[in-house]
């Protein structure tokens, strides 16, 4: 028998045997068993896109991206564009230039193949500690710590630890570190993260049925549901800014596509002033415009944003045709741009 820190472990990959999630860019523990490895590309993917993102939300795009892009070097040899309208509606758009700019090291320098640590794979675009971590886990077996969200929370249970988020941070990887076994530590790390989604859970931890009970110090002193503990969030200001939906009497669209760096880089949408207390109009044109009755609300990781919706129809500008211009390829909050447009007063074709 191992000691107890290596028993957590073995415990929790019996568990996994019988329990694991079905995911597509997952090797299931009995296929595993008769011998199948994981493909790097797809746990890269489906890692990059998991980054701030649910498994619920990340599945469509996980599955659109490997029928159409199946391997490394085809979405090497994507078009930019294409990649960033299959991304459009996951958001923290700076991911997918990054993915394409990993892509293309990968299968340009590194002849098509990934680097198996994660000492080297952090080396590549836009993969963290965290991601390289994962990568190297879940594809390689390396016996790294891998620590997301739902893993800080079984740990910080398992343990006691009563020190705030994120300064915990640190202390809760090393603490993961010591329960990673050699053996398996791919699924291991997935365990985890499926443990920490399906019973470990925010609130209302199922410790009843929960594999680590023996051995979680949070629940023996019954102080589960408080951990971890986090350090109070600042209030996200509000922000606010003008856009402007311009059409052509054959509702053909004016869009521009934004700058690669800063928020929504290198994505497709309307024209628009800058976001802040007190916005500049900035229309792109001069033309009769009508100021839609519904604002668009977004928030972003550090900010909440009102927008103003400015519609005109106009022929003085070469525009994206309205056959070309599909709203669903738009970052989540063009497409709310987009509809609230519907709701003005338009113009009347000349
Ligand atoms: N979140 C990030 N990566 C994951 C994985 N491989 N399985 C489950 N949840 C995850």
């Amino acid at each position: 028998m191992r000691d107890g820190k290596g028993a957590i472990g073995e415990t929790l990959l019996t568990w996994y045997d019988s329990h694991a999630r079905v995911m597509p860019w997952r090797v299931s523990p009995t296929d595993r068993a008769e011998g199948e490895r994981p493909d790097p590309y797809r746990v890269w993917l489906s890692e990059v896109m998991l980054q701030q993102t649910t498994v619920a939300a990340v599945r469509d795009y996980f599955r659109r991206f490997t029928e159409r892009w199946p391997d490394v070097g085809a979405l090497a040899a994507a078009e930019d564009g294409d990649v960033m309208a299959e991304w459009a509606g996951l958001g923290y758009y700076a991911r997918a230039r990054n993915l394409l700019k990993c892509a293309r090291v990968v299968a340009g320098d590194l002849n098509g193949r990934f680097p198996e640590t994660a000492a080297e794979l952090q080396k590549l675009p836009g993969i963290g500690p965290y991601t390289s971590a994962a990568i190297a886990a879940i594809a390689y077996d390396e016996p790294v710590a891998v620590v997301d969200g739902n893993v800080e929370r079984v740990v910080s249970r398992l343990f006691s630890v009563d020190t705030p988020l994120p300064g915990a941070k640190t202390e809760l990887t090393e603490l993961t570190a010591q329960i990673t076994p050699e053996d398996r530590p791919g699924d291991f790390a997935q365990a985890m993260m499926d443990l920490g989604a399906t019973i470990c859970t925010p609130r209302n931890p199922a410790c009843g049925i929960c594999p680590l009970i023996d051995a979680c110090t949070a629940r023996a002193a019954g102080i589960a549901e408080t951990l971890p503990r986090k350090a109070p969030k600042k209030e996200k200001p509000t922000r606010r800014g003008f856009a402007y939906v311009a059409m052509n009497g054959q509702g053909d669209v004016l869009l521009e596509r934004r700058p690669d760096k800063g928020l929504l880089g290198g994505t497709l949408g309307f024209p628009g002033s800058d976001w802040s207390d007190a916005p500049t109009p900035a229309p792109p044109m001069q033309a009769d415009w009508t100021t839609s009755p519904v604002e668009v609300r977004h928030t972003f990781t550090h900010f909440h944003l009102i927008l103003q919706v400015h519609v005109t129809r106009t022929e003085a500008r070469a525009m994206t045709p309205r056959a070309d211009f599909r709203p669903g390829d738009l970052p989540t909050l063009m497409r709310k741009v987009w509809d609230a447009a519907q709701s003005a007063e338009w113009p009347q074709p000349e």
